[in-house]
């Protein structure tokens, strides 16, 4: 895999990333990895869906790793598994984005290896990336860069268009469980 994606042409835009077959990460000596992510979980998160196309067929891998980076150029990140099947597919084609609302559990339970929780995914074909229907927002992105990030790829997107559903509130994940927002919290 380090391979590929050394070869990978957007590592043009990654100026400063460090090889990938160069760095490996090393955790504090003490580190225990699960306490590690337990405590990691402590920060509550909304969740979103990466999708993308591959063979004529549309796919997805449940994400809470997005954040922002840029506005100019308009970037978002996200921190994809080494071993993700979906992250080849995402450092070299358009994908998108999509945020997950609260009634989308079963949307975001079936791309994250439960392929029986969700009912159809109803997909919008449009000029970008496949997105899915009824997601609270989306950003329709361009693979920009991939850094290394130890057992995980940072993965830039470029923005190249990008929605939102106002009347839609948003799943959230914390401490292992799913979430929503409690009644008035939020400033609609
Ligand atoms: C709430 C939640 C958040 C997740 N966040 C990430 C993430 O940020 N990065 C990642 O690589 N996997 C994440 N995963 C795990 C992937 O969704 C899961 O491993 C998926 O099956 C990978 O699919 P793939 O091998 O087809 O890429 C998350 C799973 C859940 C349930």
């Amino acid at each position: 895999m380090t391979e590929l994606m050394w070869n990978s042409e957007i590592y043009e835009n990654a100026a400063d990333a460090r090889t990938l077959g160069s760095a490996v990460a090393t955790p504090a000596p003490h580190a225990d990895p699960r306490q590690l992510r337990n405590t990691l979980g402590n920060f509550a998160t909304g969740v979103t869906v990466l999708t993308y196309e591959s063979g004529d067929t549309y796919h997805g891998v449940t994400v809470n790793s997005f954040t922002s980076v840029s506005l100019d150029p308009p970037l978002v990140l996200v921190s994809m598994m080494r071993t993700s099947r979906a992250l080849t597919y995402l450092l070299e084609r358009p994908f998108a984005i999509n945020i997950m609302g609260d009634d989308q559990l079963t949307t975001a339970l079936q791309f994250a290896g439960k392929p029986d929780a969700g009912a159809p995914i109803e997909w919008v074909i449009d000029d970008g990336a496949p997105r899915i229907n009824g997601s609270l927002a989306y950003f329709q992105c361009t693979p920009w860069a991939g850094y290394d990030g130890g057992d995980h790829v940072l993965l830039l997107g470029k923005v190249a268009s990008y929605g939102q559903q106002d009347d839609t509130r948003p799943l959230l994940f914390y401490r292992g469980t799913w979430g929503a927002l409690a009644d008035g919290s939020d400033n609609r």
